[in-house]
């Protein structure tokens, strides 16, 4: 029985709090704060337990260590913008309480995320006794998960690993994006990397693509990207060769990213604009859908897993081990499309792991550190089902 401090009352916070509010004998006190007040009492209101609701401004670390000492919660889950991430760790130390995110921290000046900023913690979590668990989102998250799970369960060597991230939803406008913009294009529009035989290779964004065969999708495209996991499984993943990032985009999104990006719309440095200055990108966020509103128009499946390759009982073996979720379940469930789902449950998964003395630890952890098994367990019990299907090797 424990309280928790929910930040952020966007897509994700929404479905975070009434996963946690399904579990009542874990999470038996629930606050929602974040900078809207409004927003927070919105998703209050779709929820029959009383959660009780704040505003906050988390990158003022005096004022959100005050209102943690206050409330004195076991566990702070972020699910406001990566931007947040050092403030509300700082303030989490300064009040003693964990913390768990979905996202590694990005600075708001240079769109570039890295967990160097946030691995710096380890020792002022480790000494004040406390855990923060890094990426409890679906990926990062669920995926490191599965390599987790992978490297215990299912080989005795893992060669390769390529991540595959696919929505084949539809929300009906012309362009939208399925989670906060702003975070969106400046990972979609960055250059994509990924590691091969101890090395980082770089290639122009969106360049590299391929075609995958997803179950229950179909064939789709998908783009090789720069994302989180990767750096941290290149690490964690014992005699790992190689690690790669693939999404799929529509020819629509795409065509219309790059129109925004050769105008200068992605800009994320201020521009005069009749003697105000404004942020291009953080204008266009204000022009774009909000993505917590798509959940009643998008349709469709998104399946994301990890491709697996290596070796068991000396033999070749490769696997894919995804989940496959459906935007209308999803909104029928929690008013939401399906990429705040499958990030929110998973958080609240993680945020359970830590409660009930699952993922104990002093420290900073990175997802497919700790036992993938009673995560796994979980996940499929609170919405998200995952499967293992043998493929062809080579
Ligand atoms: N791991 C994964 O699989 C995965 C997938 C998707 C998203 N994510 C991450 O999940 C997080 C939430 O995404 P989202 O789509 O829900 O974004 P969103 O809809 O934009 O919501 C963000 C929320 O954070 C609040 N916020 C922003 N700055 C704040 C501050 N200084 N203090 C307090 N609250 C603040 C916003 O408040 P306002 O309403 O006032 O702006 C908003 O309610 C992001 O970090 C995103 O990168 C992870």
């Amino acid at each position: 029985m424990s309280k928790v401090v929910i930040i952020g009352a966007g897509g994700v916070g929404g479905v975070v709090t009434h996963k946690c509010a399904q579990v009542p004998d874990v999470f038996s006190e629930i606050v929602l704060a974040s900078r809207t007040q409004s927003k927070c009492d919105a998703i209050a209101a779709q929820i029959k337990r009383p959660i009780r609701t704040a505003a906050i401004d988390a990158d003022n670390v005096p004022a959100l260590t005050a209102f943690l000492k206050k409330e004195a919660p076991a566990l702070v889950i972020n699910v406001a913008l990566p931007y947040q991430d050092l403030h509300i760790m700082d303030a989490c130390l300064a009040a003693g309480v964990d913390y768990l995110d979905t996202a590694n921290y990005e600075p708001l000046d240079v769109a570039k995320f890295e967990y160097k900023w946030q691995w710096a913690y380890q020792d002022r979590f480790k000494n004040a006794g406390r855990m923060a668990l890094l990426g409890s989102g679906f990926d990062p998250g669920v995926t490191n998960v599965f390599c987790a799970y992978a490297q215990k369960k299912l080989f005795d060597e893992i060669h390769t690993i390529d991540i595959l991230d696919a929505n084949a939803g539809d929300h009906g406008y012309a362009f939208a994006t399925n989670f906060n913009p702003e975070i969106n294009l400046r990972e979609v529009s960055a250059k994509g990397r990924y590691w091969d035989h101890g090395e980082w290779i770089e290639t122009e964004p969106v360049s590299w693509s391929r075609q995958f065969d997803f179950p229950e999708i179909g064939p789709k495209k998908a783009y090789l990207l720069y994302h989180e996991e990767l750096e941290s499984l290149a690490q964690n993943i014992k005699g790992l060769k190689r690690i790669r990032f693939w999404m799929t985009f529509s020819d629509n999104y795409l065509m219309h990213m790059r129109a925004l990006q050769n105008v200068g719309m992605l800009g994320i440095e201020a521009v005069n604009h009749k003697g105000q200055k404004i942020v291009p990108i953080e204008f266009l966020k204000t022009l774009l859908p909000d993505p917590a509103s798509l959940g009643p128009r998008t349709k469709g499946l998104t399946n994301i897993g990890c491709l697996v390759e290596g070796l068991k009982d000396g033999k070749p073996r490769k696997v894919y081990i995804y989940n496959v979720c459906n935007h209308e379940e999803c909104f029928r469930e929690v008013f939401s499309q399906a990429i705040s789902y499958t990030t929110g449950v998973p958080a609240m998964v993680g945020a359970k792991m830590m409660l009930t003395g699952k993922w104990r630890g002093k420290g900073v952890f990175n997802m497919e550190q700790l036992d993938p098994e009673p995560f796994l367990e979980a996940l499929a019990k609170h919405g998200l089902p995952w499967q293992v299907k043998e493929m062809p090797v080579g």
